[in-house]
């Protein structure tokens, strides 16, 4: 077993960095500052603002069917106070009681939907409860089970190190208007520094929307904090790789010379999903060797030949609607997060659905949304008491506010 420094430190093969005994107890990690074990092991952790405190006892030390139990009780005495959000990379104990499950787009779309609840329990990761705590009502609460469900793609973009970046653009290119434009998976202040500055917040369902919307208003966008996201919307729309350059935020100027800024059309942090990393053109090739016909559908946090090896890619939601829309007897081979592959696979037995990924990773992080955890946050509520409240300061949620709106505003395609 490796100790917690190593698996922080660590920078090890990219095959290296998939543990999929994830414990089956995330509390045991819960204190830990890693990650933990899963897809991101690998990553450089970001101190958490507020680690998960340990849980009670009578949580911890329940079985899955007491759990059940708790949660299926304490959701029905709530009633339509409160909702629970999930996202598609929860695990099925967890789905089974959201009263919504869907990718970040329509998840944020539903915390405005509901001004009749009085708290949304959201099934996530942390970025997600944020952007729901800045949409939803004032007088709404937004509770996150579990603390420690971060992101480490969010965590490699900081407000500190978006602002230097700006700050040495203008320098480099004075006069200019350069839009930033971040990705749903990112910290709210900087959601909030997009606000102030004409920029905007997109997800992997609009984003080709909102970055042709951003061309309108500026020449150059820089796009953080997933590099690949931005680079497969970038292409897309014509815009060729020596129209881009990556973003070090270690390094003065990026890592770039003031001419390849100046002849940049999209500056692209270098960001990257741990989990959609992983896939690759291989496994794509060995996919249509073993079954001819085989239709694959990747998430656009891969990387781009990934994508362009595929047949369709976008959000966990345009992959859902692959699924739906095939035929009884199609092959579907999927590139994203274990557990929805999972699910779709068990939701329509009729046809043959599979991870890319022979390791079949999951996100650790989404993983630590336990049964355990969603009984406590329940049952806190029915006794009044809102515990893991996600509460983003209101100065930061009126500025992040502008760029969600935008990103409502424009539509998935
Ligand atoms: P979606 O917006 O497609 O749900 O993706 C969120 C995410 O974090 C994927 O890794
Ligand atoms: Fe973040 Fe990747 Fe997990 Fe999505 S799958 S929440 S991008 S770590």
């Amino acid at each position: 077993m490796p100790s917690v420094a190593d698996l922080i430190t660590r920078k090890a093969a990219q095959e290296a960095t998939c543990d999929t005994e994830l414990p089956a107890e995330p509390w045991q990690t819960a204190q830990n500052a890693s990650y933990g074990p899963g897809a991101s092991r690998g990553d450089t952790f970001a101190p958490l603002p507020t680690p998960q405190a340990p849980l009670p006892a009578r949580y911890t030390q329940a079985s899955p069917e007491e759990l059940d139990a708790m949660i299926a009780a304490a959701k029905e005495q709530l009633g339509d106070r409160v909702k629970i959000l999930g996202h598609f990379y929860q695990r099925d104990e967890i789905v089974k009681f959201a009263d919504f499950i869907g990718d970040s787009f329509n998840l944020a779309q539903q915390a405005k939907a509901h001004p009749e609840a009085e708290a949304f329990v959201f099934c996530g990761v942390h970025f997600m409860a944020e952007t729901a705590d800045i949409l939803s009502g004032a007088d709404q609460a937004v509770v996150l089970p579990n603390l420690n469900a971060g992101c480490s793609m969010a965590d490699m973009a900081n407000l500190a190190q978006v602002e230097a970046c700006f700050d040495q653009l203008h320098e480099a290119l004075p006069g200019e208007a350069i839009v930033p434009v971040t990705y749903m998976n990112s910290a709210a202040d900087i959601k909030a520094f997009c606000g102030r500055n004409d920029g905007v917040v997109c997800t992997s369902s609009n984003a080709a929307t909102v970055l042709k919307e951003a061309f309108e208003r500026a020449e150059r966008v820089v796009f953080l904090p997933d590099q690949h996201l931005g680079r497969n919307t970038a292409r897309a729309m014509g815009i060729t790789d020596e129209q881009m350059c990556m973003w070090n935020p270690n390094e003065p100027l990026g890592g770039n010379t003031a001419q390849q800024l100046a002849q940049a059309k999209v500056i692209l942090w270098n960001g990257f999903c741990s989990v959609h990393r992983r896939f690759t053109v291989e496994q794509i090739e060995k996919a249509r060797a073993e079954y001819p016909g085989v239709h694959v559908v990747v998430h656009p946090e891969c990387p781009a030949p990934v994508v362009d090896a595929a047949d369709s890619s976008g959000s966990t939601e345009v992959i859902r609607r692959v699924v739906e829309n095939s035929a009884p007897g199609d092959v579907i081979a999927i590139g994203t997060e274990i557990n929805m592959v999972n699910r779709l696979a068990q939701q329509y037995p009729d046809r043959t659905i599979f991870c890319l990924d022979p390791v079949v990773c999951p996100c650790s992080t989404m993983y630590r949304i336990h049964p355990a955890y969603l009984a406590w946050t329940l049952e806190s509520l029915l006794e009044g008491r809102v515990e893991n409240q996600i509460a983003v300061p209101e100065a930061t949620a009126a500025d992040a506010r502008v760029a969600l709106e935008r990103m409502l505003a424009a539509k998935p395609c």
